[in-house]
């Protein structure tokens, strides 16, 4: 699968599945409570590939276990979370459980770790399958090589009775994804799928990721610091600095006509297979720890358009178009060009 995002024609939206409203998750850390993840608005419809992008340490993850109520008891999150339609920021544990195998699964940057390494591959896409569905036995086991077939697992009925270690890490994802869709969800949050596996592999396991959604018309979040991920399989992207969506915008628009300057930055900073023998110009600097965030524009530090103005109040994200948003305070000042990153 090869197809760039600009070739790629651009998808009618189906049902709103998944509808993150001004998520904002505070840790309590050695820094006291720290604001991590700031007012994130998200929304994931069926049949739709979301990126969510940005560099490590930006909050992607914080973001995605606040969406699975997943994070430690020392983290407080406010913002609505709905699930089809179901707020799940008010369900009591044990409902949310129900409704985290059955309406929403999320896989990670390393399967061999959320595989036991003590039970087959078989044996435990086969206890998803009881956990959500309470088959039988056979059933169950029927169903999990069945699943194992549709993540591309050659000769699923007998490797199924294979242990993890004897599958190679992409094998292990496919496995993972295979676990993930014994509940039938509805959305899939895939966080840093691939930045564990090298490139060739990477390559089939997102174009897997990208015909499962397809065919099943999941809704996906699809979690990573890679813009080539991005524009490989998703529709729509929103970038993440710092704790805050800066830019959203359909993903044939963010390559085409950035509105941020992080944005612009990243673009830059992606490998150009026609300019591949010239440096690749990165950033300068880092992502600063949550502690350390400034007070408005938390990209100022590092960007080549900050003026005064930039570091005395907050911007809020704005539509700059039909369906592109960008939180930048010289929106419409400022030419993005390649060059500032020179
Ligand atoms: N449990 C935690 N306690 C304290 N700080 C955390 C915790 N989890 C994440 N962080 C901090 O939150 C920031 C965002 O982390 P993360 O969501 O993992 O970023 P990303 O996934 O974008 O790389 C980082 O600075 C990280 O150190
Ligand atoms: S608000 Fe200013 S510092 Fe922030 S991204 Fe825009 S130009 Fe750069
Ligand atoms: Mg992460």
């Amino acid at each position: 699968m090869t197809m760039t995002a600009q070739q790629r024609p651009p998808t009618g939206r189906g049902t709103l599945v998944l509808d993150v409203r001004d998520l904002s998750v505070r840790i309590r850390t050695e820094h006291g409570w720290t604001g991590i993840v700031d007012g994130v608005n998200l929304a994931v419809h069926a049949g739709e590939t979301v990126g969510l992008v940005g560099e490590s340490g930006s909050g992607k993850t914080v973001t995605s276990l606040a969406v699975m109520r997943l994070l430690p008891d020392n983290a407080r999150i406010s913002g609505a979370v709905r699930l089809g339609g179901r707020d799940i920021m008010s369900l009591p544990e044990k409902e949310l459980d129900r409704v985290r195998g059955v309406e929403m699964a999320m896989i990670f940057q390393e399967p061999r770790r959320s595989l036991n390494p003590v039970f087959t591959v078989g044996e435990q896409v086969a206890e998803s399958v009881r956990r959500h569905r309470g088959a039988s036995r056979k059933e169950a086991w029927a169903r999990a090589v069945e699943l194992l077939d549709l993540v591309g697992i050659p000769d699923p009925g007998r490797r199924a009775h294979n242990h993890p270690h004897e599958f190679s890490g992409g094998m292990c994802q496919r496995v993972m994804l295979a676990m993930a869709l014994a509940c039938d969800p509805k959305v899939l949050i895939a966080d840093e799928p691939t930045t564990a596996l090298d490139v060739t592999v990477q390559r089939q396991v997102l174009s897997l990721i990208h015909d499962i959604q397809q065919q099943l018309g999941l809704g996906v979040l699809l979690i990573t610091h890679d813009l080539g991920v991005v524009a490989e399989v998703c529709d729509r992207a929103a970038v993440m600095y710092a704790g805050r969506i800066v830019e959203e915008a359909p993903v044939t628009q963010l390559f085409d006509a950035p509105g941020h300057p992080y944005t612009a930055g990243l673009l830059h900073a992606m490998p150009d297979p026609v300019r591949h023998a010239e440096r690749m110009a990165v950033i300068p600097g880092r992502v600063p720890p949550p502690h350390e965030f400034p007070q408005a524009c938390r990209f100022a530090p590092r960007c080549p358009y900050a003026v005064e103005e930039c570091s005395q109040h907050v911007v809020p994200l704005r539509q700059t178009g039909p369906d592109h948003s960008v939180r930048c305070a010289r929106t419409g000042e400022i030419e993005l060009g390649d060059a500032f990153y020179d």
